[in-house]
């Protein structure tokens, strides 16, 4: 082994001919396994790595970042960046990169498709005719909830949920958005959507799609309290991160019938949902697939392998994080 070369571990299964490119300049540990880390693990596995190619499965604690006095830069084929500690690699210098944009489309096309199974019963209906219930048309067979003309409320107002309020306006919907920071005109004026409190959002929409990153303000922005004030017609989506979301909150306001139902892509602790979410046929459960096609997930591959070798080669990133 050249010792010259920076050593890079890739964490999980990657696209090999993308991870590829990283072989011409570094030395790669590959880690061809989905299994998830067990304690001390990931430490022992990066301890003398200079580049890190992880995903959104990896902890990239500190303890993680301790253990590797090398590491020059995390990278994380995610748009969020929840999974790593940003003050550790911080008090190290260490850049951390992410792939912000170019999933913006496919995860709300996504949230979108989850927003019409919910409405419209799709999973439902597909248990039914596979079941063979199916004997004949009849005028209150799976009725659902209208789409078009109701009013979505976008909880975070940054690219993926301002995509969302663009695929509501092609569906005649009333949009409203609420933002940590603040009411945006050029966007209203834009995408002819409303910026509300996040009390008016909860009240008057029809559909509440969170679309926030993770942090300390947005854990559990979702409880018993904001469900209370959502309409009992309404449907909750989420395709941010599961813990946005209490979801114990969540079963209790389902079973009280609170909310008519939901859509879930994320979950508190996945891969395992709440066991009463997995009873409930007004709820459409999706494992965190939301930016999954395969063009998407190709191009972040190639954006979080382009900003580790930039870094490694002594240049900026061109997608740091913005902590
Ligand atoms: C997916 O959840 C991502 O953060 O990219």
């Amino acid at each position: 082994m050249n010792q010259l070369r920076p050593r890079v571990l890739v964490t999980r299964p990657a696209f090999a001919d993308i991870v590829q490119g990283l072989r011409e300049t570094c030395e790669v540990a590959h880690r061809e396994s989905q299994a998830s880390w067990k304690p001390g693990e990931l430490a022992a596995a990066v301890a003398d790595c200079d580049g890190l190619l992880c995903q959104l499965t990896d902890p990239v604690s500190e303890s993680v970042i301790a253990a590797a006095p090398r590491l020059r830069v995390i990278s994380t084929i995610s748009v969020g960046f929840d999974h790593v500690d940003l003050d550790a690699a911080a008090r190290r210098d260490i850049p951390v990169t992410h792939t912000p944009g170019v999933l913006t489309e496919t995860t709300a096309d996504f949230a979108f498709a989850l927003l019409l199974a919910a409405a419209r019963r799709v999973v439902e209906a597909d248990r039914f005719v596979r079941a063979g219930e199916w004997k004949q048309w009849e005028l209150d067979l799976l009725c659902g909830h209208d789409v078009h003309g109701r009013t979505l409320g976008v909880v975070g107002a940054g690219r993926i949920g301002l995509a969302m309020a663009r695929r509501a306006r092609g569906f005649g919907m009333r949009v409203l958005c609420h933002s940590r920071s603040g009411s945006n005109p050029d966007v209203e004026a834009e995408l002819g959507v409303e910026f509300t409190d996040f009390d008016t959002l909860l009240r008057d929409s029809d559909f509440v799609t969170l679309h926030v990153p993770l942090d300390d303000r947005t854990t559990h922005m979702i409880a018993a309290k904001e469900l209370e004030r959502m309409k009992p017609t309404s449907l909750l989506i989420n395709t941010a991160r599961g813990p946005v979301v209490d979801e114990a909150a969540l079963c209790d306001a389902l079973d009280r019938g609170e909310i008519a139902g939901a859509a879930l892509d994320v979950f508190e602790s996945e891969p395992h949902p709440d066991a009463r979410l997995l009873e409930r046929s007004n709820v459409v459960l999706a494992p965190h697939l939301a930016s999954a096609s395969v063009a998407t997930r190709r191009t972040m591959t190639q954006m979080a392998v382009d900003d580790l070798l930039r870094v490694l080669a002594g240049q900026p990133p061109k997608h740091p994080v913005a902590s």
